[in-house]
Formats: structure tokens, sequence, C-alpha cells
């Protein structure tokens, strides 16, 4: 009864649509866990490639069973054009299973994701805009609609009318906004009743059920480690949880039940938004590496911001997820330098830390202490199996290894589904 955690071991973007769509033919479900459009999950299949935010990665392989959970925020609209989308290209969301407690992202939350970013001035946090904040906090405030109120228009009513009881009122008298009217709101989302009901369940039920029958499970995260709600680098995170832990109460699977957890571990490190970044490069290195690895945001075109491999991150999200695997993504970006700096720790206020410091204000002040690593030249794309790899780029992967905290299992050495060099199986 397989069921594995694939977690973003950095701020996101680490390459987890690569890495679940690779473990496609040898699962039977891919679950998303929490997060929602905000994700921007690439996937690349020979010529075709797929941009997927709330679909899971799984939809694209035909014998997978694709669940969006419980945990996550669902903007129904953007659902369906997503499912239209991959239909008008082929491919089929019809074994789609949708949570019956997932949460609605509603025309209310989105407004408001845009008025309070733009209220915070340079205190911003640099969200995707999609509404993600306010509908995760109005489901901790209790004031959610969930994917079941679909199924009871009465009830839909009622939520919506409550919750715009309130909301227009921020809107109006905080904001200087328009009203949103509850009855335009309650059409377009019966409208997107119809299409969804055929998919909502009780997917906590059906995922264990499948476990009894030694099916396989893998639970896809969205973000990452350092965008964590709790763990992440607060309040520059996202407003859910993607860590290991999360996939549990995201899910409805229990923590007994897991048996492993991949953390996806770029070979430098980039983050989109505001917040702290200790080895971040903001002069023409910090461009190369955008350039050379294409670093730029799958959902808001934003420029990705770079810089080098940071250990103490990646030691930190092994302890937290409790990462038994990590797949090292993004490799063959780093051909061509002379030499290659890795963080091993922090300076702050003349102190080293080895770990992440305790508070943000230590964290934003964390110098990094470099050691290099000599480089290679070869285009490394081409290669099948690690020693095929030039002995420096092996050395470099070994160091990355022994700091992190976890075996490295897989290497990506390009975008495609082939392009990885398997060290241990995954699943
Ligand atoms: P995700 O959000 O974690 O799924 O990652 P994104 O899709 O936002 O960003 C990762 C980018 O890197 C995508 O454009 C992938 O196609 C690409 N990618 C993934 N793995 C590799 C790799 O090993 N090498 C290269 N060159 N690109 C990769
Ligand atoms: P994937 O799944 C990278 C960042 C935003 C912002 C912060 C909060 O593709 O790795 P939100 O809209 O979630 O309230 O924004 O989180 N962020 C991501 N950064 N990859 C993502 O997803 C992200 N999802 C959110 O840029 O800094
Ligand atoms: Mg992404």
């Amino acid at each position: 009864m397989p069921a594995v955690v694939l977690v973003g071991a950095q701020w996101g973007d680490e390459g987890k649509g690569k890495a679940t769509d690779l473990l496609g033919d040898q699962v039977d479900y891919v679950v998303r866990y929490q997060g929602g459009n905000n994700a921007g999950h690439t996937v690349v299949i020979g010529d075709q490639k797929y941009a997927l935010h709330l679909l899971p990665t799984g939809v694209l392989s035909p014998n997978v069973i694709p669940v969006i959970g419980n945990g996550v925020v669902i903007d129904p609209g953007v659902l369906l054009s997503e499912i239209d989308g991959l239909q008008a290209r082929g491919v089929s969301s019809e074994r789609l299973l949708i949570s019956a407690n997932a949460h609605l992202i509603m025309p209310h939350h989105k407004a408001l994701d845009k008025v309070s970013e733009r209220y915070l001035g340079k205190a911003k946090i640099g969200t995707t805009g999609r509404g993600i904040g306010p509908a995760y906090g109005d489901k901790i405030y209790r004031m959610g609609v969930r994917v079941q109120d679909l199924l009871d228009p009465g009830i839909l009513q009622q939520k919506i009318e409550v919750a715009l009881g309130e909301k227009n009122q921020i809107l109006t008298k905080i904001y200087n906004r328009r009203t949103i009217d509850a009855n335009k709101v309650l059409d377009e989302y019966l409208g997107y009743a119809e299409r969804l009901k055929p998919h909502i369940a009780d997917t906590s039920l059906i995922l264990n059920r499948a476990l009894d029958e030694n099916k396989v499970v893998l639970l896809e995260g969205g973000q990452g480690n350092l965008l964590d709600i709790d763990h992440g680098t607060y309040p520059f995170v996202t407003s859910s949880s993607p860590t290991s832990g999360g996939a549990c109460s995201g899910s409805g699977i229990p923590p007994t039940r897991l048996t492993g957890v991949i953390g996806i571990l770029k070979a430098y490190t980039t983050r989109v938004g505001s917040g702290p970044f200790p080895t971040e490069l903001e002069d023409e290195m910090g461009d190369w590496l955008r350039t050379t690895g294409g670093e730029y945001g799958v959902t808001t075109g934003r420029n990705r911001r770079c810089g080098w491999f940071d250990a103490v991150i990646a030691r930190y999200a092994s302890r937290i997820n409790g990462v038994t695997d990590f797949f090292l993504t993004k490799l063959d970006v780093l051909s061509g330098l002379e030499r290659i700096p890795v963080c091993v720790a922090y300076e702050v206020d003349g102190v080293r830390h080895d770990e992440i410091p305790m508070t943000q204000t230590d964290f934003h002040h964390a110098k990094p202490i470099y050691e290099e690593f000599p480089g290679w030249q070869e285009d490394i794309s081409g290669a099948k199996t690690f020693e095929d790899l030039p002995a420096n780029a092996q050395a470099y992967v070994k160091a990355l290894e022994s700091m992190s905290g976890a075996r490295i299992s897989a290497i990506g050495v390009g975008p495609g589904r082939t392009e990885t060099l398997q060290i241990h199986s995954l699943i």
C-alpha cells in the first residue's frame, strides 16, 4: 500500500510536475492536497508542453486517477477552463475526482487578494493574485464555501449571502471598491455545479480503500517547504501546508499509511514574490541562471529570483518533511560554469548558523557561507546514468547529497520525461 508524498524542498518551481509525471506509469492515483491555481507545474512529453495549475499532473497519464483533495482551494471557473484546454489537446479529465470537502475560491477572495496586496504597498507578499490567501482565511474563519455546497442550491445561496454580507462591507468601506452581487455569484456557481457534479466524491474514503487494495497513491504537493504557512518564511509564504504533514490533512490519508517522501530539489535556488532569500544573486550571474534555466513563472510570468544552491534549506526540508529520497532537478543548467558556489551555512551578526535561524529577523540578516566546487563544461543532457556524468558533476551531486540529509535518488538533466538519471527506485 505505497502512499508516497512528493514535496517541493525549496520555494516552489523545483520541477514537481516533471517528477510526478515521470512516476505516472507506476502509480494508480495522483492527489493534489493543498494550494490552488497559484501552482504552475510544467510537464514536457515529447514535443508537447503542458502547464497544469489545479489538475493533478496524473491527468496526463491515462491509467492514473487524478484527485483534488480536501486541502485544495478550487477556483471552479479556472478548473473548468483547464479541463477544456486539455480536452482540446486530446487529454480527458473524465476520471477526475474532487473532494466534497475542498473549499471554493469565490470572486470576493480574488478581489480581496488584489486590494490587500495594494494596501500592503512595499510590504506586499507578492502573491499570485488568485485569491488563495483570502480563501484559506475564510476556511479557517469558518466562512468558506465548499465543493459540497454546490450540490445544495439553498445552502449555497445562504453561504454566499452571509459571506458577501461581510466582504462587501470590507470591499466598499475599507478598500473603496464596488460591491459584489450575491445573485450573480450564485448563478455563476450553479452553472459550475452542473459540470462539476459528476466528479464530486468522498475522496478520503476512496483513497484509503485503494490503499487497502494495494494500489499506489502519489500525493503531489504544490509550492514548497519554505512557502509553508507554518514552516516557511512567514509572512512571505502561501496560506497552506505544502509539507508532508499537510499531505495527510489535505487528503485524509493518515500518517501511518505514508511510505515515502520525495523531496524535489533544484540544483540551484529560485523564488518568486517577496521575502528573504540568502543566496539570491542580484547580478549578471543571477540573470545567467534565469536565462539558462528558463526561470520565468508558469502562473504569473514573473521573473524568478535566482541564486546558488543552499544546503541549509535542503537540510531543513529533509527534517520538516522526513524526506526519504531527493530528486535533484536541472543539473544540466549548471553546465559551463568554472566554479559553482554552494551555501553550506549562514553567518548572522558574526555567528555561524548550520541550521535555519530561529527568528525572521535573523533569517533576513543571514549571509551565506560558500564552499566552491569545480564546474564542468560538457553538455550533460544526453547522460543516461550517473556514471555518464563528468567527474565534477558527479562530485557536485555527491557533495549536495552529503549536506542535504537524504540520498539523491534521481537527477534531472533536461525537462523531458526521459531526461532523468535514476539511481534508486522512488516508489
Ligand atoms: P513545479 O512548479 O515544481 O512543477 O516546477 P515548474 O514547472 O514551475 O518549473 C520547473 C521548470 O523546469 C519547468 O519549465 C520544467 O519543464 C523544467 N525542468 C524540470 N526538470 C528539469 C531538468 O532536470 N532540467 C531542465 N533543464 N529543466 C527542467
Ligand atoms: P508551484 O506549485 C513558486 C508564491 C507567490 C508568493 C507566495 C504567496 O508552481 O511550485 P499565494 O498566491 O500563494 O498567496 O502567494 O507564494 N507562490 C509560488 N512560488 N511556485 C509556486 O507554485 C507558488 N505558489 C505560490 O509567488 O510569493
Ligand atoms: Mg511551478
